[in-house]
């Protein structure tokens, strides 16, 4: 069996990789791009993205979208997080915050699989709250604004540690199940 990991990210393909290998799934990675609707719902995205690829021909594939909503921003970056990332940065999201004192936040990220004929979208979730300063070298993105237990940055936990409470370990976990529920993959 196979699935084709449509993503520019090939880090994102290993992590899946990982994921399926005891479920005896290939991941094939394959880059094609497709919009990304404007609207403050990630599995709206995903959705709308599904749809499109589908009416390509391609089927049998994951996609995937993620970003941070910060509380006191009201979601904010959110769906615009690859952007945001790219234009003000941690450091911009720092300055938002100053002085402000509720300093919770989530990263959310959204899978859509299409599969054996079936479509399924889960959403992983992650809360943490946002640091007052960068730390850490590790992880990307927000990571190094961004604990989960209120003493390290994603930047300064190991990877595979990471993996197991964050949003996209969270909603790999999800989908793995519901693939298994559905009967299309074997396991317990
Ligand atoms: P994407 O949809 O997975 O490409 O994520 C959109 C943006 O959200 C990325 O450009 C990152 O800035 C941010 N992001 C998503 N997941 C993470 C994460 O695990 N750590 C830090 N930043 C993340």
């Amino acid at each position: 069996m196979r699935l084709k990991v449509i993503t520019s990210n090939p880090g994102k393909v290993e992590e899946y990789r990982r994921s399926f290998s005891d479920l005896g799934i290939e991941m094939e990675h394959l880059r094609l791009p497709y919009d990304e609707v404007q609207t403050s719902d990630l599995s709206e995205v995903v959705s709308k993205g599904m749809d499109e690829i589908v009416s390509k021909g391609v089927r049998d594939f994951i996609v995937d979208d993620s970003g941070l909503f910060v509380d006191s921003l009201k979601g904010f970056p959110g769906v615009w997080s690859a952007y945001a990332q790219k234009t003000i940065g941690n450091k911009g999201i720092l300055k938002l915050m100053e002085g402000v004192e509720d300093r919770g936040a989530e990263f959310r990220c959204c899978i859509g699989c299409d599969f054996a004929g079936e479509r399924i979208i889960v959403t992983g979730v992650c809360r943490g709250v946002i640091t007052c300063s960068e730390k850490g070298d590790g992880g990307f993105g927000f990571d190094p604004i961004f604990s989960e237990d209120g003493v390290r940055t994603f930047a300064e936990v190991p990877t595979a540690e990471k993996n197991e409470t964050s949003h996209r370990g969270n909603a790999v976990r999800l989908l793995i199940e519901e693939m298994k529920r559905r009967g299309l993959v074997r396991g317990r």
